[in-house]
């Protein structure tokens, strides 16, 4: 090898060295970012904004050019176009940059690219990330390190999901929440809209789903509903901050609420037909020996749903409940979903039933037998209750806290949790239920800071090292973040230091 190359090697080993311990050793100063980008590379040097920044964006990246303002915004930084720095923002056709990949360059301007505005939009949280919660002191200007990041995430689905069937959270909460999901870059919201203590979706056909099944909810925690105009402008608000919102109608079980609406849609010797706000689960059932009563309730609610929610998917739920004709109700359930143009979405148990390949199963028990629909072709999404579910403690022991999967679900077991040990996913969900979750300070307390754990598993690749100090220390940088962002977050000192 001649000496220049072999120059030129050193060099690109240092480079990548120097891109590793970006990442994996303690974090630079001013360089935190959650989940961790696939590459970065601190290049040295920093760059000054002072006053105004001036902006050239592409015009196809709406989503991207709502952000960066906003985040610009929040800084106190004008647009100008006599400003000193540059800002681009731009569109690029890379395909290895995927739907949702971009780089974001900072050396004496600022770059973002990608081949998408949801690319876009996640450059820019990135440089949100980078830069302060709120404008600095007067007569201060904004610093960031000079680096250079290409990112991609490693999974498609990164999911929260929120249970406001069992308690109500108001569209207020949720708009919070879907702001703060894409701060980390999570992208699919699930709403589990039904159970048997409440039914939080208007539904034309049937008014008395949240006349009656509206006004109920798990003892302490809150009855309301959404009507469809909330729920639209919610999905459009979702939508510009690359957030899907997936609705689930838990079906056949956890349906106490619409039989206390509906008497005939439980069967005919049935006698506890009023609403429930206790804690169990699996005790009444849509009647499936009356389908003439059954399939047309199933279908003009999931038509209605449809034309609500856009997303690919809907979840049909199928969980917790044994009956002969179960395996067949799943079934017909995913195909009327499939006649509406979309896919359906089943928790694990609905393996069983014959559904088209393209159907989800959503994993949360963490030895579910997965093997046979897995070589059906069906891929996961990874829930397993001892790393996800969130209602769980974020310590052993935490009051108001799940137990029956493990005592404690911390949060180094979410940031260690390794999707290669289970079946082809989709990706990974953190699942909050609500039994014990009545306001929404308790709502931040059992999410946050877990729920960017599971941004980080989502994004990252798994084969790359973990380093749990290292996402401690990047956590604890991006704490005024939280603070800004108004999150009640478990303040535990074995999370954010003493
Ligand atoms: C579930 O936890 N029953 C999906």
């Amino acid at each position: 090898m001649k000496f220049g190359s072999l120059l030129a090697l050193v060099w690109i080993m240092a480079l990548a060295g120097c891109a590793r311990q970006s990442i994996h050793a303690p974090v630079a100063p001013g360089v935190a970012i959650i989940p961790a980008p696939q590459w970065l590379m601190v290049t040295g040097g920093e760059l000054r904004l002072a006053g105004a920044v001036d902006v050239s964006a592409d015009a196809d990246a709406p989503r991207a050019r709502r952000a960066l303002d906003e985040v610009l915004g929040r800084v106190g930084l004008a647009t100008s176009a006599q400003a000193a720095t540059r800002l681009q923002l731009r569109r690029v056709d890379d395909p290895t940059l995927g739907d949702e990949g971009y780089r974001l360059r900072i050396d004496d301007g600022i770059t973002l690219e990608a081949r998408t505005d949801a690319g876009l939009f996640y450059a820019v949280e990135t440089l949100r990330q980078l830069l302060p919660p709120a404008p600095p002191a007067k007569g201060h200007a904004i610093t960031l390190p000079q680096l250079a990041i290409t990112d991609v995430p490693a999974y498609r689905w990164r999911g929260s999901s929120l249970d406001v069937a069992r308690s109500f959270l108001p569209v207020s909460y949720l708009k919070a929440h879907i702001d703060r999901m894409a701060f980390f870059k999570l992208n699919r919201l699930h709403l589990h809209l039904t159970d048997d203590q409440g039914w939080r979706i208007e539904i034309k056909r049937y008014p008395r789903l949240t006349e009656i099944g509206g006004a109920s909810a798990v003892k302490g925690g809150r009855p309301g509903f959404y009507t469809q105009a909330e729920l639209r402008e919610l999905v459009a608000y979702a939508a510009a901050r690359n957030v899907t919102i997936v609705p689930e109608i838990d079906l056949p079980s956890h349906i106490q609420a619409a039989i206390s609406a509906y008497h005939q849609l439980a069967c005919d010797d049935v006698t506890n037909l009023g609403p429930y706000a206790g804690i169990d689960v699996g005790f009444n059932i849509l009647c499936l020996q009356k389908p003439d009563v059954v399939y047309p309730f199933v279908r003009n609610v999931l038509t209605e749903v449809a034309a609500i929610f856009p997303s690919e998917y809907l979840h049909i739920g199928g969980d917790e409940i044994k009956n002969p004709l179960y395996a067949d109700f799943v079934a017909r359930a995913a195909g009327i979903v499939n006649d509406l143009g979309r896919k359906a979405i089943v928790w694990e148990e609905g393996s069983v039933a014959a559904t088209r390949p393209d159907t989800l199963l959503q994993l949360w028990n963490d030895k579910y037998p997965t093997a046979a629909a897995t070589a059906e072709g069906h891929r996961w999404i990874l829930s397993p209750c001892s790393h996800f579910y969130l209602d769980h403690g974020n310590y052993p022991g935490q009051p108001d806290t799940q137990t029956w999967c493990r005592n404690g679900v911390p949060l180094e077991r979410v940031y260690r949790f390794d999707p290669r040990a289970y079946p082809p996913a989709a990706g990974v969900e953190g699942d909050l239920w609500s039994e014990f979750v009545p306001t929404d300070a308790a709502t931040d307390n059992r999410l946050w800071p877990r729920l960017a754990a599971v941004a980080e598993v989502a994004w990252r690749d798994p084969a790359s090292p973990l380093d749990y100090p290292g996402f401690l220390r990047r956590l604890r940088a991006l704490r005024p973040q939280f603070d800004a962002m108004h999150i009640r977050y478990y303040a535990g000192p074995e999370v954010w230091g003493k």
